[in-house]
């Protein structure tokens, strides 16, 4: 490299660097996925019974996963909020990273273009974090209807995030505090 570019090329790296992570296609796993036929297996043997293979769970009236719960990424809280879940802070998957890797799978993969571009992927100390602060199926609805509300503020996520699914009837609209 030229000698008068030298004192700049920590930030062109930085600059490439941010132009990889913008480069991400939605759908895309983060690199940190080392492996995402695992991740997937694990998604569809612990979580598809009820969210779906493709993470539709229609007919089933069960929360829809695909193309929007990347939108949780948006804020801290509605990203703990994700780890806070009942059926994944008590995961029978004890291994952090392996959780992790699930539940990235999760947002980028199912989520798609719901994940915002500047996200980062969920690391195995977050997970281990997170998931000690398990929510209690009490406190999960007011809590969601909180995180969506931000998400909606923060990054423009869809009002129909309101609802677990898409289409979700006018009574447990109400009910979801949206
Ligand atoms: C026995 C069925 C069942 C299984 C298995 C299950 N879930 Fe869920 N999931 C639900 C239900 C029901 C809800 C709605 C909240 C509640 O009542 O717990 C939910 C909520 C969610 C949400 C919140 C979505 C939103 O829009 O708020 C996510 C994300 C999620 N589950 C991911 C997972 C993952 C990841 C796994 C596997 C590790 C998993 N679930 C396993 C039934 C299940």
């Amino acid at each position: 490299m030229n000698r008068r570019f030298r004192p700049f090329a920590p930030l062109l790296a930085l600059c490439l660097a941010a132009g990889a992570m913008a480069a991400r296609q939605p759908g895309e796993l983060p690199a940190a996925v080392t492996d995402p036929e695992l991740a997937r297996a694990d998604y569809v043997e612990n979580c598809g019974g009820c969210h779906g293979v493709q993470g539709r769970s229609a007919p089933a009236e069960l929360p829809e996963l695909r193309d929007r719960v990347g939108w949780f990424l948006c804020t801290p809280g509605s990203r703990a909020y994700l780890l806070r879940l009942p059926n994944v802070a008590h995961s029978r998957i004890t291994d952090n990273q392996q959780l992790a890797d699930l539940m990235n799978f999760v947002v980028f993969g199912l989520g798609g273009a719901s994940a915002p571009a500047s996200a980062v992927p969920f690391t195995a100390e977050e997970v281990a974090r997170e998931r000690k602060l398990a929510l209690t199926a009490a406190s999960l609805r007011q809590e969601r209807a909180h995180y969506v509300d931000s998400a909606i503020r923060a990054c423009r996520a869809p009002a129909t995030l309101r609802q677990f699914y898409p289409g979700e009837n006018e009574r447990k609209r109400v009910f979801s505090g949206g």
